[in-house]
């Protein structure tokens, strides 16, 4: 059976594939700044906003890991520096630093959003990004105007670009890297993804007839974890009841 980390597995989408890839008989270990009502095979409390306890995290983890979801996630209506930090750097950091205790063959998801879907245009700050650490970041969103929600969107558009830019960057050892875009989902932050979009929100919800549900992400996340995702590395899975495709038919 295989071992599997899984962020943010106190809620919504993480507790969703947190329960789901129990249900197929993973040995579960859950991480979250809270304790979640299931903690599986075990539970790892940390701040995943600070590197140093993102160091302990990995210290106490053990080695052999076969799958890696980072799920945890802050949304718009946070204050910018927080978001960035949980979204982006403390996901690179914990993904990196866990990596020597990831097992050959291994998975890594990435809770990206469909709120990253323009992440093109953002190259030149998504470049700068690559190196950021976790005290420069006032001065980075400065820099690039990166203030309220933007930050969000951010997050997310470098979320995919590096997860795309790393799809392969352990090659020997056949690590691989994929992400998963929700649309908005129906867990305790679809308020705050609501009100950050205004008046597009009910446009949008009209497309994809309903908001998702965390049991809607749960199963893709667990198959890109699973070896039947093994030729599957550096995708970005849209799961938004066909808004990417609305986007896109739009352009073209
Ligand atoms: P949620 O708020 O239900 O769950 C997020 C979990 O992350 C919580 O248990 C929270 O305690 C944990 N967390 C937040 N900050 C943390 C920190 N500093 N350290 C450790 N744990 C921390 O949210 P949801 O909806 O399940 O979101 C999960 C992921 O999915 C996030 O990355 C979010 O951006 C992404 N997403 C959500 C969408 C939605 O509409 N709900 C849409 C697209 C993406």
């Amino acid at each position: 059976n295989k071992t599997l980390v899984i962020t943010g597995a106190a809620s919504g989408i993480g507790a969703a594939t947190a329960a789901h890839c129990a249900a197929l008989g993973a040995r579960v270990l859950c991480v979250d700044m809270r304790p979640p009502a299931r903690q599986h095979a075990g539970f790892f409390q940390a701040d995943l906003s600070d590197p140093a306890a993102i160091d302990r995290l990995v210290a106490e983890l053990p080695a052999g890991i076969d799958g890696l979801a980072n799920i945890a996630g802050l949304p718009p209506t946070r204050p910018a520096a927080d978001v960035l930090k949980v979204n982006l750097l403390g996901l690179r950091h914990l993904t990196l630093g866990l990596l020597p205790k990831l097992a050959d063959g291994a998975s890594i998801v990435n809770l990206a959003s469909l709120a990253g879907f323009e992440w093109p245009q953002a190259l030149p700050a998504i470049q700068a990004s690559e190196d950021l650490d976790f005290a420069a970041v006032p001065a980075f969103c400065e820099r690039f105007g990166i203030h309220g929600a933007r930050s969000y969107f951010f997050s997310k558009e470098a979320l995919i670009a590096w997860t795309l830019r790393h799809r392969w960057s352990w090659r020997a050892r056949g690590i691989r890297m994929n992400a998963v875009s929700p649309g908005p989902v129906d867990t305790p932050i679809l308020q705050d993804f609501i009100e950050t979009l205004g008046e597009r929100a009910e446009e949008d919800m009209r497309i994809m007839d309903r908001p998702g549900r965390a049991d809607d992400i749960a199963p893709v996340v667990a198959f890109l974890l699973s070896d039947g995702a093994a030729w599957i590395r550096g995708t970005n899975v849209p799961v938004d009841g066909g808004m990417h495709a609305h986007i896109l038919a739009q352009i073209h």
